[in-house]
């Protein structure tokens, strides 16, 4: 046996935890913070962080123009300002997007480079300082070095990430999750939800990440019922650890196949990232009971379901809501062979195959 587990974050997390750990923020004299059109204000953790970052009497800038899907080429003007600012670290405050967005602009402040190169993980100039504070419980990006870009360049979404984009701190107060509609609660926990999955069938999974992963699974299980009557009050705590949980698993592994089938959902129809994966979900599923049936079998157990019962559930929840252009699926199968997660899963990657499994998820 041999692995490795390497994570550089400083993890710190409770309701009205930013408030109480405002030293955690001294990593300079000058923040630039990066949030969303909305979630910043509206969660109360962008009033938070800036009452803490006065209180250490650090100056801070907010940039609060991050839409769904940030843009490589939004983030790298972004970057600019930040780096015209002169500032010493970023904060991220958000879902998925802004997260993501600030660990590029935290890329793009350091250097002054074509977009393309972020995504080589090759930087002259040592990337600044990432804060990570979440505002959903699903991307776990407070927890990984990975940032999903919108690159239209390539005409889908793409990933970089080293360890130079770690968040260097997490500040996770489940409070700012407790106003979140329940549609945006369901969505994100499924994301949480497959990366715990994924990274348990991942061909990089170790002892360490299933220990992790089958402790989430099974809290998930627990959650599963409430979520799908509607009733999320009681569950805020539980979900952002299961989505803190997904993040640290998958900073070791990396997702599989599932979010690289989903990428084209977004990018192409606009589903929401953890809607996309639930699309996936029923057809992967069946994929890794094919190839990787013991993997599977060992994430079920520790789920406490049958492959049979997690896809009803799946379908019950999440059905499937845009009708694709069936045209699309040799690009759409092209671009997956060519992702990351899709060569971490150990299933047959040849365009043809995947291109009949777009028709099946779509049967
Ligand atoms: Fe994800």
């Amino acid at each position: 046996m041999e692995f490795g587990f390497r994570f550089p974050t400083d993890i710190h997390f409770g309701r009205g935890i930013v408030q109480r750990n405002s030293a955690a923020l001294r990593l300079g004299a000058r923040a630039f913070v990066v949030t969303g059109k909305r979630s910043g204000r509206a969660s109360g953790a962008l009033a938070d962080v800036i009452a803490a970052l006065t209180h250490e009497k650090i100056e801070c800038s907010v940039f609060e123009g991050i839409g769904n899907n940030p843009d490589v080429e939004q983030c790298r003007a972004v970057g600019a300002q930040a780096r015209a600012y002169h500032a010493d670290f970023i904060i991220g405050i958000g879902g998925g997007s802004p997260l993501d967005a600030a660990k590029a602009v935290a890329v793009f402040a350091a250097n002054d480079i074509p977009a393309e190169q972020l995504f080589t993980n090759s930087y002259e100039n040592a990337v600044l300082p990432i804060v990570a504070v979440p505002t959903t419980s699903g991307t776990g990006s407070e927890a990984t070095p990975w940032s999903v870009m919108t690159y239209h360049a390539v005409k889908t979404k793409r990933s970089f990430g080293s360890l130079q984009t770690y968040p260097r701190v997490a500040l996770l107060d489940p409070t700012y999750t407790d106003n979140l509609p329940l549609a945006i609660t369901r969505s994100t926990a499924m994301d949480a939800f497959t990366h715990c999955l994924e990274s348990v069938i991942s061909l990089k999974a170790t002892p360490l990440t299933d220990a992790l992963n089958f402790y989430a699974l099974s809290r998930f299980r627990a959650l599963m019922p409430q979520l799908e009557a509607g009733d999320v009050v009681s569950l805020r705590d539980a979900l952002m650890l299961v989505s803190l949980l997904g993040g640290v698993t998958i900073s070791q592994t990396g997702t599989t196949l599932m979010h690289s089938i989903a990428y084209p959902f977004t990018y192409f129809h606009g589903t929401a990232h953890g809607l996309a994966n639930a699309f996936a979900l029923p057809v992967y599923v069946e994929e890794v009971a094919e190839h990787r049936p013991d993997r599977l079998a060992a994430a079920l157990n520790a789920l406490g379901m049958s492959q049979a019962e997690l896809t009803a559930y799946v379908q019950r929840n999440y059905p499937i809501d845009f009708t694709p252009d069936r045209t699309m699926f040799p690009l759409w199968a092209e671009q997956t062979a060519a992702q990351g997660g899709a060569r971490n899963t150990g299933t047959p990657l040849d365009p043809p195959h995947l291109e009949a499994l777009y028709a099946r998820i779509f049967a």
